[in-house]
């Protein structure tokens, strides 16, 4: 049994994400972490919501409520949907717990003793009209690098480079629109990344299986002219992790922050023993996932984000860890995504173009959402979310082919034999034929799972559904019956058999319809079909089963046209 460690990205606190975010992180790591369970292996899944920074200050503001209040507030929300969305979190934390704070301190203290932080002192871009500090996402203007015009002052959204905010060339206010801005002396920490580098490079040089998208934006990052600098880790701000030496003060640092992209990340360990807390054990349970010296040697950890975020994950973070010096487990495999673009444009969340997670989960529910977004993820390019593709998938691939198969089968069985798996005749040559394309197919569909290519997977399962169609449609035990009705008896065996076997290798994709399948079939035996002959036997005749209610319905014109009009524009 292997251990596997999954963290996603997790997300900004401000605001309930949209189908692009979920698709981009979240939701292709619980198709991991649930594909990981059912094969047996100990799994630890973690997320989070990210709550620090200025983003959920203004929030806060607008909703006129303590940002400690709105965080508690918008956390419950988030989980809420995440449930809805069957996300399987073994705990979703919040990178503002205590556990955070200290290992975080903690972290800073390791750095500083380790001779990796300098002190700079650092002109600050200053808002006079908005009377505060800017942070670098609410400074906007002409990307140095690009030339992209709504640059932010931390990342360049078009060409990814990480930015400092005066590098930006006729830079504005985001909040107030104000160019009334000046700039001010204040004092910062810096992370001494550089000379972290030749430790970052030799990490990512022995990373040879990782997805071109991910090595790609970190050698890019760490080579390309000035790529990988020394970053400030030190914010003025209220809301955040106090700078602290682990318990101890911080000379000159009073009534800092640290960086909301510094605590982030160590909020994946921070939550892990976030969950510890909640289940009662002590720092050991969480530690022999994290500390190498404690039993996390022999754990895989994979990390599932953005294109985005990948930059973070590949050196600002293992900057952290490697320059700690102390025995933590760094991430074995980075799985990024491009993005999920909207109908023509892009998702935009200040906009509110797109659809959200609780508007998807308000008009269909999550396997729907799950099958289309998993199946579509955009792996190698960018993908697109149309109405007509999402219909398409949604009335071929789950009504027609998945559903269709399991109404026919159950039916016809009940009006058949009623409600007991029939005992006659026994399996011939086509179903010989049908247990041996199968059996390969599976193999295949366990492969890609197994390497995240959660598209070919999506494509391979689809595929194992259509063998079944493809089967009843040849045997046609409704013809069978009439003349050698032992042998239909042994079709609408196998044919049940074999909607408890989809069950098993579609519950990471659609969970409620694996659930719902399992329980027609009256078992719960959810072992992974490795020997196809007799995970179709699995099910002995006399046992009783029952018909589903139907387990999709399909997306109607009208439906379909009435949501592209309701989302297209501005969300109130
Ligand atoms: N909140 C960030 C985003 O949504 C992701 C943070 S990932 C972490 O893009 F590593 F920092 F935790
Ligand atoms: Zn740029």
């Amino acid at each position: 049994m292997a251990r596997i460690l999954i963290t996603s990205a997790i997300p900004y606190i401000n605001g309930i994400k949209h189908l692009g975010n979920l698709v981009g992180s979240q939701l292709p790591a619980d198709l991991f972490a649930r594909f990981n369970r059912a094969m047996g292996n100990e799994v630890m899944f973690i997320c989070a919501t990210d709550e620090h920074g200025t983003p959920a200050e203004l929030a806060a503001a607008k909703a006129e409520k303590p940002v400690a209040e709105y965080c508690a507030e918008m956390h419950d929300v988030q989980a809420e949907i995440a449930k809805g969305f069957r996300l399987s979190f073994d705990h979703f934390g919040r990178s503002s717990s205590q556990r955070n704070h200290r290992l975080t301190q903690h972290f800073a203290a390791k750095l500083a003793e380790n001779g990796l932080i300098r002190e700079v002192s650092e002109s600050q871009v200053y808002s006079i009209d908005d009377g505060r500090f800017l942070p670098d996402r609410y400074i906007e203007g002409t990307c140095p690098n690009c030339g992209f015009t709504s640059a932010r002052g931390d990342q360049c959204d078009n060409c990814t480079k990480q930015l400092d905010p005066t590098d930006l060339i006729d830079a504005r206010s985001t909040i107030s629109g104000s160019t009334n801005l000046e700039v001010r002396q204040t004092k910062h920490l810096y992370l001494m990344q550089r000379s972290l580098k030749d430790k970052l490079e030799a990490w990512i040089d022995s990373k040879t299986d990782w997805p071109i998208l991910t090595t790609s934006i970190a050698k890019k990052w760490l080579n390309d002219g000035d790529g990988l600098q020394d970053r400030g880790i030190t914010r003025d701000l209220h809301w955040g992790i106090p700078v602290q030496k682990g318990d101890a003060p911080w000379p000159g640092m009073e009534g800092k922050v640290f960086y909301v992209w510094f605590d982030a990340p160590i909020e994946y360990i921070a939550g892990t023993a976030e969950w510890a807390d909640a289940k009662g054990k002590d720092d050991a349970a969480w530690e022999r996932w994290w500390r190498t010296d404690k039993g996390a040697a022999d754990v895989t950890y994979y990390q599932f984000m953005g294109k985005d975020n990948v930059p973070f994950h590949t050196l600002s973070f293992p900057a952290t860890i490697l320059g700690s010096g102390e025995p933590w487990k760094m991430v074995d495999y980075l799985k990024s995504f491009n993005y999920l673009n909207y109908d023509g444009g892009q998702f935009s969340t200040s906009r509110g173009r797109g659809v959200f997670m609780d508007q998807a989960l308000s008009i269909l529910p999550s396997d729907y959402w799950r099958w289309w977004l998993l199946s579509h993820a955009p792996e190698t390019s960018d993908a697109e979310f149309t109405w007509e593709n999402f219909q398409v998938s949604v009335n071929k691939d789950l009504a027609d082919v998945l559903g269709n198969l399991v109404s026919r089968v159950t039916k016809f069985a009940k009006s058949k034999c009623g409600e007991d798996v029939p005992a006659g005749g026994s399996f011939g040559p086509q179903e010989a034929a049908l247990i041996a394309d199968l059996g390969a197919r599976v193999k295949d569909y366990t492969d890609l799972m197994a390497q995240m290519d959660v598209r070919k997977s999506a494509a391979e399962l689809r595929a194992i559904w259509v063998l079944g169609n493809e089967y009843l449609q040849s045997a046609a035990p409704w013809s069978v019956v009439k003349t050698d009705p032992e042998r239909a008896q042994a079709m609408i065996r196998l044919g049940l058999n074999l909607i408890r076997v989809y069950a098993v290798l579609s519950a990471p994709f659609i969970p409620d319809a694996a659930q719902a399948m399992m329980t027609a079939m009256g078992t719960d035996d959810w072992t992974w079909p490795t020997d196809m002959s007799q995970a179709l036997r699995t099910l002995p005749a006399g046992h009783t089963f029952s018909v589903p209610e139907n387990l999709f319905r399909k997306i109607t014109d009208e439906e379909r046209a009435e949501w592209q009009q309701k989302f297209a524009g501005v969300r109130s």
